[in-house]
């Protein structure tokens, strides 16, 4: 899903008015930051969000523009909570918080988490450098929970050695699958996404014998080809994960990565996967967990551990643009302009401003 660092962001008209959307579909990158914060209690802290909200095209336009190549994009996540907090009235009609699942010895637990910055880019600095400078803007309101780089890992295969994503819709499908339409007019252009941070028994998996961790996943392992139906077992991830109704497949899109520290046998998959309804992903997990018909679970936890589990909303990127506008409370006390960002790099902000749309959010505003 190679596309045009100019491209224009993707959009959707709602009463004759254009609504864009967050980077939800940025193309597969080899460099990704995940990270999770949850709001502080102080007084500051509504105020000092929603006009971050605004100003973050700008600091994406900044870092992106060291090195258009790289697509640098940046998605940004409200949980449940958080959307109460920072937004209120009116709701995305399918934000709640993410529910766990208990069946047997598997456990998709359910953890704090207000805010998700999902970053990606070719080079893992530009990643970086954005989410040192969004941190620099925003560390007084917030507490990190979590925090993972994510790398490619030789053929896009998962730490499990197998290639992960190959199912992922293309073109057109991915915004019919991902981007919400009338069905939530106040929040036409929004997505939803579900994260989990899975941890692997490298030792477990690989024991056991390659023909085994091809019916658990469903694929050959070197080829990447589907098992046929007739040698692949109903518990198969892909088997599991394939929701139908109305005799149509139901898509999400996902950007899961590899991420892991050698030195200390930590070894994971970060989960990440974006829909026009968390129903989906939900059902997948039901039958991940639970399996389908309950007990035909998918093996792949036998060997997989969920530490995190968060579901947040992603609102379109002109409904964030228009945060900082509408809201006096948001603008500083003394009606000053944003603060500027931390230096850390030769290269100065007033040089990039007013610069390309980087990572597609829709950002003419300047804040120098
Ligand atoms: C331990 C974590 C996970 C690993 C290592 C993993 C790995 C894989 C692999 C290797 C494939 C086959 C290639 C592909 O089509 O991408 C796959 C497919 C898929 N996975 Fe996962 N996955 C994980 C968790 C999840 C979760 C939590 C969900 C959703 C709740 C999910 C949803 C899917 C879907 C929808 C497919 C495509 C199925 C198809 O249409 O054939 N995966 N995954």
């Amino acid at each position: 899903m190679e596309s045009d660092p100019k491209a224009a962001p993707q959009a959707v008209t709602v009463a004759g008015q254009r609504i864009d959307s967050q980077p939800v579909d940025a193309p597969l990158t080899r460099a990704a930051i995940f990270l999770v914060v949850t709001l502080n209690a102080s007084k500051e802290t509504r105020a000092t969000l929603r006009s971050f909200c605004g100003d973050l095209p700008a600091l994406l336009r900044a870092v992106g523009f060291r090195d258009l190549e790289a697509n640098l994009s940046c998605v940004m996540g409200f949980g449940s909570e958080a959307w109460d907090r920072l937004f209120g009235a009116p709701r995305p009609a399918e934000l709640h918080t993410f529910r766990e699942i208990r069946a047997g010895a598997r456990h998709a637990v359910s953890t704090p988490g207000d805010l998700l910055f999902h970053i990606r880019a070719k080079r893992m600095d530009l990643c970086f450098e954005l989410a040192t400078q969004i941190m620099a803007r925003i560390a007084d309101a917030v507490t990190p929970v979590d925090e993972v780089q994510g790398f490619r890992f030789f053929d896009d295969r998962d730490l499990l050695g197998f290639v992960d994503g190959t199912e992922n819709p293309s073109g057109q499908a991915v915004l019919d699958a991902v981007i919400i339409g009338p069905e939530d007019a106040a929040f036409a252009g929004g997505s939803y996404v579900i994260i989990q941070k899975y941890l692997h028994d490298m030792a477990g998996w690989n024991a056991l014998p390659t023909e085994t961790q091809e019916r658990i996943i469903g694929r050959q392992k070197l080829s990447d080809i589907e098992l046929d139906d007739s040698v692949k077992p109903t518990s198969a991830h892909s088997a599991l994960t394939t929701i139908v109704e109305n005799g149509k497949e139901i898509k999400i899109l996902r950007d899961n990565m590899p991420f892991g520290r050698p030195g200390y046998s930590e070894f994971g998959t970060y989960f990440i996967g974006y829909s026009r309804s968390p129903r989906t992903i939900e059902l997948m997990l039901e039958n991940m967990f639970i399996g389908r018909p309950p007990g035909n679970y998918d093996r792949i936890l036998d060997f997989s551990r969920a530490v995190t589990g968060n579901l947040f909303f992603v609102p379109s990127a002109t409904f964030l643009d228009n945060l900082a506008d509408d809201d006096p409370a948001a603008q500083a006390p003394d009606g000053a302009s944003a603060p500027a960002p931390v230096e850390t790099s030769p290269v100065s902000q007033s040089e990039n401003d007013g610069s390309l749309g980087i990572g597609s959010l829709k950002g003419e505003k300047s804040h120098e």
